[in-house]
Protein backbone atom coordinates (compact mmCIF):
# COMPACT_ATOMS: atom_id res chain seq x y z
CA UNK A 1 0.00 0.00 0.00
CA UNK A 2 2.93 2.36 -0.85
CA UNK A 3 0.55 5.17 -1.87
CA UNK A 4 -2.48 4.75 0.29
CA UNK A 5 -4.64 7.80 0.73
CA UNK A 6 -4.84 9.32 4.54
CA UNK A 7 -7.80 8.19 5.44
CA UNK A 8 -7.71 10.15 8.82
CA UNK A 9 -8.75 12.85 6.62
CA UNK A 10 -11.56 15.32 8.00
CA UNK A 11 -14.73 13.62 6.35
CA UNK A 12 -18.62 13.17 6.47
CA UNK A 13 -18.31 9.66 7.28
CA UNK A 14 -15.38 7.56 8.48
CA UNK A 15 -13.75 5.64 5.86
CA UNK A 16 -11.17 3.12 6.45
CA UNK A 17 -8.97 1.03 4.78
CA UNK A 18 -10.44 -1.89 5.56
CA UNK A 19 -13.62 -0.59 5.12
CA UNK A 20 -12.66 0.12 1.36
CA UNK A 21 -11.25 -3.41 1.00
CA UNK A 22 -14.11 -5.07 2.67
CA UNK A 23 -16.42 -3.17 0.11
CA UNK A 24 -14.48 -3.36 -2.96
CA UNK A 25 -14.01 -7.44 -2.67
CA UNK A 26 -18.14 -7.47 -2.36
CA UNK A 27 -18.41 -5.66 -5.59
CA UNK A 28 -15.72 -7.05 -7.94
CA UNK A 29 -17.27 -10.63 -6.94
CA UNK A 30 -20.64 -9.26 -8.21
CA UNK A 31 -19.74 -6.96 -10.89
CA UNK A 32 -16.00 -8.31 -12.58
CA UNK A 33 -15.40 -4.79 -11.71
CA UNK A 34 -11.30 -4.01 -10.44
CA UNK A 35 -11.34 -1.38 -8.37
CA UNK A 36 -7.75 -0.44 -7.62
CA UNK A 37 -6.30 1.25 -4.48
CA UNK A 38 -5.98 4.96 -6.44
CA UNK A 39 -10.24 4.48 -6.41
CA UNK A 40 -10.29 5.30 -2.71
CA UNK A 41 -12.03 8.57 -3.34
CA UNK A 42 -13.98 7.98 -5.74
CA UNK A 43 -15.51 5.01 -3.92
CA UNK A 44 -16.03 7.01 -1.16
CA UNK A 45 -17.86 9.83 -3.36
CA UNK A 46 -19.94 7.07 -4.96
CA UNK A 47 -21.36 5.62 -1.77
CA UNK A 48 -21.54 8.68 0.56
CA UNK A 49 -25.23 9.32 -0.84
CA UNK A 50 -26.28 6.27 0.29
CA UNK A 51 -24.67 6.77 3.83
CA UNK A 52 -26.64 9.67 3.74
CA UNK A 53 -29.79 8.11 2.76
CA UNK A 54 -29.49 5.38 5.90
CA UNK A 55 -28.58 8.07 8.38
CA UNK A 56 -25.22 5.90 9.04
CA UNK A 57 -22.28 7.30 9.93
CA UNK A 58 -19.43 5.34 9.38
CA UNK A 59 -18.28 2.65 6.22
CA UNK A 60 -17.88 0.00 8.23
CA UNK A 61 -21.43 0.57 9.62
CA UNK A 62 -22.62 0.42 5.91
CA UNK A 63 -20.95 -2.49 5.22
CA UNK A 64 -22.96 -4.14 8.43
CA UNK A 65 -25.76 -3.23 6.85
CA UNK A 66 -25.20 -4.34 3.82
CA UNK A 67 -24.24 -7.53 5.17
CA UNK A 68 -27.50 -7.78 6.93
CA UNK A 69 -29.74 -6.23 4.23
CA UNK A 70 -28.46 -7.76 1.29
CA UNK A 71 -31.91 -8.15 -0.72
CA UNK A 72 -32.87 -4.24 -0.25
CA UNK A 73 -29.54 -2.85 0.03
CA UNK A 74 -27.18 -4.66 -2.07
CA UNK A 75 -28.74 -3.47 -6.17
CA UNK A 76 -28.11 0.21 -4.45
CA UNK A 77 -24.50 -0.47 -3.86
CA UNK A 78 -23.84 -1.63 -6.98
CA UNK A 79 -26.22 0.68 -8.67
CA UNK A 80 -23.96 3.87 -6.78
CA UNK A 81 -20.64 2.06 -8.04
CA UNK A 82 -20.91 1.86 -11.73
CA UNK A 83 -19.56 4.33 -14.24
CA UNK A 84 -22.13 4.68 -16.82
CA UNK A 85 -20.93 7.80 -19.30
CA UNK A 86 -22.46 7.28 -22.49
CA UNK A 87 -23.89 9.41 -25.37
CA UNK A 88 -25.84 9.26 -28.62
CA UNK A 89 -23.47 8.24 -31.55
CA UNK A 90 -20.92 7.49 -29.23
CA UNK A 91 -17.72 6.63 -31.50
CA UNK A 92 -19.28 7.53 -34.68
CA UNK A 93 -17.81 4.89 -36.87
CA UNK A 94 -19.37 1.57 -35.37
CA UNK A 95 -22.35 3.19 -36.58
CA UNK A 96 -21.13 4.14 -40.21
CA UNK A 97 -19.98 0.63 -40.25
CA UNK A 98 -23.19 -1.13 -39.40
CA UNK A 99 -25.32 0.83 -42.02
CA UNK A 100 -22.47 0.85 -44.98
CA UNK A 101 -21.14 -2.84 -44.37
CA UNK A 102 -23.27 -4.82 -41.90
CA UNK A 103 -26.52 -4.19 -43.46
CA UNK A 104 -25.77 -4.55 -46.99
CA UNK A 105 -23.77 -8.15 -46.57
CA UNK A 106 -26.89 -9.06 -44.84
CA UNK A 107 -29.32 -7.98 -47.20
CA UNK A 108 -26.99 -10.00 -50.09
CA UNK A 109 -26.86 -12.74 -47.64
CA UNK A 110 -30.96 -12.56 -47.70
CA UNK A 111 -31.15 -12.09 -44.34
CA UNK A 112 -34.50 -10.88 -43.47
CA UNK A 113 -33.28 -9.43 -40.11
CA UNK A 114 -30.38 -8.46 -37.83
CA UNK A 115 -29.92 -9.70 -34.22
CA UNK A 116 -28.29 -7.09 -32.07
CA UNK A 117 -27.27 -7.03 -28.28
CA UNK A 118 -25.68 -4.27 -26.43
CA UNK A 119 -24.62 -5.34 -23.88
CA UNK A 120 -23.70 -2.92 -20.80
CA UNK A 121 -26.07 -0.23 -22.46
CA UNK A 122 -26.12 1.98 -19.31
CA UNK A 123 -28.55 4.85 -19.87
CA UNK A 124 -29.93 3.91 -23.30
CA UNK A 125 -27.98 6.07 -25.60
CA UNK A 126 -26.30 3.15 -26.91
CA UNK A 127 -28.92 0.62 -27.66
CA UNK A 128 -31.36 4.19 -29.16
CA UNK A 129 -28.44 5.00 -31.33
CA UNK A 130 -28.27 1.25 -32.88
CA UNK A 131 -32.43 0.89 -33.24
CA UNK A 132 -31.98 4.56 -35.34
CA UNK A 133 -28.72 3.34 -37.90
CA UNK A 134 -31.30 0.53 -38.57
CA UNK A 135 -34.85 2.04 -38.74
CA UNK A 136 -32.69 4.47 -41.50
CA UNK A 137 -31.41 1.66 -42.95
CA UNK A 138 -35.09 -0.12 -43.57
CA UNK A 139 -33.71 -2.85 -42.02
CA UNK A 140 -35.89 -4.62 -39.58
CA UNK A 141 -34.26 -5.94 -36.22
CA UNK A 142 -34.23 -7.68 -33.00
CA UNK A 143 -32.52 -5.39 -30.53
CA UNK A 144 -31.16 -6.77 -26.94
CA UNK A 145 -30.36 -4.08 -24.47
CA UNK A 146 -28.66 -5.65 -21.09
CA UNK A 147 -27.24 -3.72 -17.94
CA UNK A 148 -26.49 -4.59 -14.45
CA UNK A 149 -27.45 -1.41 -13.14
CA UNK A 150 -31.11 -1.17 -12.61
CA UNK A 151 -31.62 2.33 -12.39
CA UNK A 152 -29.56 3.44 -15.91
CA UNK A 153 -32.05 0.21 -17.34
CA UNK A 154 -35.25 2.33 -15.83
CA UNK A 155 -33.91 5.84 -17.51
CA UNK A 156 -32.86 3.66 -20.91
CA UNK A 157 -36.27 2.13 -21.34
CA UNK A 158 -38.17 5.35 -20.76
CA UNK A 159 -36.25 6.98 -23.54
CA UNK A 160 -36.48 10.28 -22.01
CA UNK A 161 -33.49 12.44 -22.01
CA UNK A 162 -32.99 16.40 -21.58
CA UNK A 163 -32.28 18.09 -24.60
CA UNK A 164 -28.66 18.82 -24.15
CA UNK A 165 -28.29 15.35 -24.62
CA UNK A 166 -29.19 15.16 -28.23
CA UNK A 167 -26.75 18.39 -29.00
CA UNK A 168 -24.51 16.36 -31.50
CA UNK A 169 -27.72 14.49 -32.96
CA UNK A 170 -28.29 15.46 -36.30
CA UNK A 171 -31.82 17.72 -36.73
CA UNK A 172 -33.26 15.26 -39.32
CA UNK A 173 -32.84 12.07 -36.75
CA UNK A 174 -33.43 14.20 -33.86
CA UNK A 175 -37.41 15.12 -35.76
CA UNK A 176 -37.65 11.95 -36.97
CA UNK A 177 -37.04 9.95 -34.04
CA UNK A 178 -37.66 11.92 -31.13
CA UNK A 179 -40.64 14.20 -29.48
CA UNK A 180 -40.00 17.45 -27.97
CA UNK A 181 -41.58 17.75 -24.84
CA UNK A 182 -44.11 20.25 -23.91
CA UNK A 183 -45.30 21.93 -20.22
CA UNK A 184 -43.80 20.10 -17.56
CA UNK A 185 -42.03 17.95 -19.97
CA UNK A 186 -40.10 21.35 -21.73
CA UNK A 187 -36.83 20.97 -21.98
CA UNK A 188 -36.92 17.48 -22.73
CA UNK A 189 -37.01 14.75 -25.72
CA UNK A 190 -38.36 11.01 -25.73
CA UNK A 191 -37.49 8.86 -28.10
CA UNK A 192 -40.98 8.26 -29.95
CA UNK A 193 -43.01 5.15 -29.51
CA UNK A 194 -42.12 3.25 -32.77
CA UNK A 195 -38.70 2.91 -31.97
CA UNK A 196 -39.42 2.28 -27.83
CA UNK A 197 -41.71 -0.60 -28.94
CA UNK A 198 -38.97 -2.31 -30.71
CA UNK A 199 -35.96 -2.56 -28.16
CA UNK A 200 -35.83 -4.98 -25.74
CA UNK A 201 -34.54 -3.90 -21.70
CA UNK A 202 -33.38 -6.65 -19.72
CA UNK A 203 -30.97 -6.68 -16.52
CA UNK A 204 -28.30 -9.00 -17.38
CA UNK A 205 -24.94 -9.55 -15.54
CA UNK A 206 -21.85 -10.05 -17.84
CA UNK A 207 -19.97 -11.99 -15.29
CA UNK A 208 -22.73 -14.69 -14.70
CA UNK A 209 -23.18 -17.68 -17.32
CA UNK A 210 -26.77 -16.23 -20.04
CA UNK A 211 -28.24 -18.17 -22.85
CA UNK A 212 -29.88 -16.80 -25.94
CA UNK A 213 -32.68 -18.17 -27.36
CA UNK A 214 -30.83 -17.28 -30.85
CA UNK A 215 -27.46 -16.42 -31.67
CA UNK A 216 -26.69 -12.54 -32.47
CA UNK A 217 -25.57 -11.12 -35.76
CA UNK A 218 -24.11 -8.23 -33.63
CA UNK A 219 -23.13 -7.60 -30.03
CA UNK A 220 -22.02 -4.23 -28.83
CA UNK A 221 -20.01 -4.40 -25.67
CA UNK A 222 -18.37 -0.83 -25.58
CA UNK A 223 -16.34 0.44 -22.57
CA UNK A 224 -17.55 -1.78 -20.11
CA UNK A 225 -14.54 -4.82 -20.28
CA UNK A 226 -12.06 -2.39 -19.58
CA UNK A 227 -12.41 -2.94 -15.73
CA UNK A 228 -12.33 -6.24 -15.44
CA UNK A 229 -9.06 -8.36 -15.28
CA UNK A 230 -7.97 -10.89 -17.54
CA UNK A 231 -9.75 -13.90 -16.98
CA UNK A 232 -13.23 -12.23 -16.72
CA UNK A 233 -12.65 -10.63 -20.19
CA UNK A 234 -11.36 -13.86 -21.58
CA UNK A 235 -14.11 -15.84 -20.28
CA UNK A 236 -16.49 -12.96 -21.29
CA UNK A 237 -15.27 -12.93 -25.05
CA UNK A 238 -15.76 -16.79 -24.75
CA UNK A 239 -19.58 -16.72 -24.54
CA UNK A 240 -19.63 -13.87 -26.79
CA UNK A 241 -18.11 -15.75 -29.21
CA UNK A 242 -20.60 -18.85 -28.36
CA UNK A 243 -23.89 -16.30 -28.86
CA UNK A 244 -23.05 -15.05 -32.46
CA UNK A 245 -23.35 -16.48 -35.48
CA UNK A 246 -20.75 -17.86 -37.33
CA UNK A 247 -19.68 -14.40 -39.09
CA UNK A 248 -20.95 -12.42 -36.43
CA UNK A 249 -19.86 -9.13 -35.11
CA UNK A 250 -18.13 -7.95 -31.74
CA UNK A 251 -17.55 -4.06 -31.06
CA UNK A 252 -15.83 -3.07 -28.40
CA UNK A 253 -14.77 0.58 -27.28
CA UNK A 254 -12.24 2.85 -28.28
CA UNK A 255 -9.79 2.07 -25.60
CA UNK A 256 -10.23 -2.08 -25.87
CA UNK A 257 -8.95 -4.81 -27.38
CA UNK A 258 -9.38 -8.49 -27.95
CA UNK A 259 -5.50 -8.79 -28.43
CA UNK A 260 -4.05 -11.47 -26.29
CA UNK A 261 -7.69 -12.14 -25.16
CA UNK A 262 -9.06 -14.22 -27.92
CA UNK A 263 -7.78 -15.69 -31.36
CA UNK A 264 -11.99 -15.78 -32.56
CA UNK A 265 -12.10 -12.96 -34.14
CA UNK A 266 -10.11 -10.94 -36.49
CA UNK A 267 -10.38 -7.11 -36.82
CA UNK A 268 -12.35 -5.94 -39.66
CA UNK A 269 -12.78 -1.83 -38.34
CA UNK A 270 -11.73 0.48 -35.47
CA UNK A 271 -12.42 -1.80 -32.23
CA UNK A 272 -14.49 -4.13 -34.38
CA UNK A 273 -14.10 -7.51 -34.84
CA UNK A 274 -15.98 -10.35 -36.98
CA UNK A 275 -15.90 -14.18 -35.96
CA UNK A 276 -13.80 -16.70 -37.89
CA UNK A 277 -14.52 -20.08 -38.29
CA UNK A 278 -11.09 -22.28 -37.48
C1 LIG B 1 -19.20 3.26 -19.36
S1 LIG B 1 -20.76 2.46 -19.56
C2 LIG B 1 -20.74 2.13 -21.30
C3 LIG B 1 -22.06 2.42 -21.97
C4 LIG B 1 -22.08 2.21 -23.49
N1 LIG B 1 -21.81 0.83 -23.83
C5 LIG B 1 -21.11 3.13 -24.18
O1 LIG B 1 -20.05 2.69 -24.62
O2 LIG B 1 -21.40 4.33 -24.27
C6 LIG B 1 -20.44 0.85 -18.83
C7 LIG B 1 -21.71 0.11 -18.44
O3 LIG B 1 -21.37 -1.25 -18.14
C8 LIG B 1 -22.19 -1.69 -17.08
N2 LIG B 1 -21.57 -2.86 -16.42
C9 LIG B 1 -20.47 -2.89 -15.63
N3 LIG B 1 -20.25 -4.13 -15.18
C10 LIG B 1 -21.22 -4.91 -15.70
C11 LIG B 1 -21.54 -6.30 -15.59
N4 LIG B 1 -20.80 -7.15 -14.85
N5 LIG B 1 -22.62 -6.76 -16.26
C12 LIG B 1 -23.37 -5.92 -17.01
N6 LIG B 1 -23.14 -4.61 -17.15
C13 LIG B 1 -22.07 -4.10 -16.49
C14 LIG B 1 -22.30 -0.47 -16.18
O4 LIG B 1 -23.43 -0.53 -15.33
C15 LIG B 1 -22.37 0.68 -17.20
O5 LIG B 1 -23.69 1.07 -17.45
Amino acid sequence: MGDTPDTGTQREFAFEWADFERLRALSQAHTGIVVPDAKFEMFYARLAKRLRALGLSSFREYADYLDSHKETEFSKFINALTTNLTSFFREPHHFAYLRDEIVPAARAAGQSRLRVWSAGCSTGEEPWSIAITLAEANMPFELLATDIDSDVLDTARQGIYPLERLDGVDERIRKRWFLRGKGRQAGKARVRAALRERVMFQQLNLVRPFRHTEPFDVIFCRNVVIYFDKPTKMALIQRFAESLQPEGYLVMGHSESLHGLSNQFRPVARTLYQKQEH
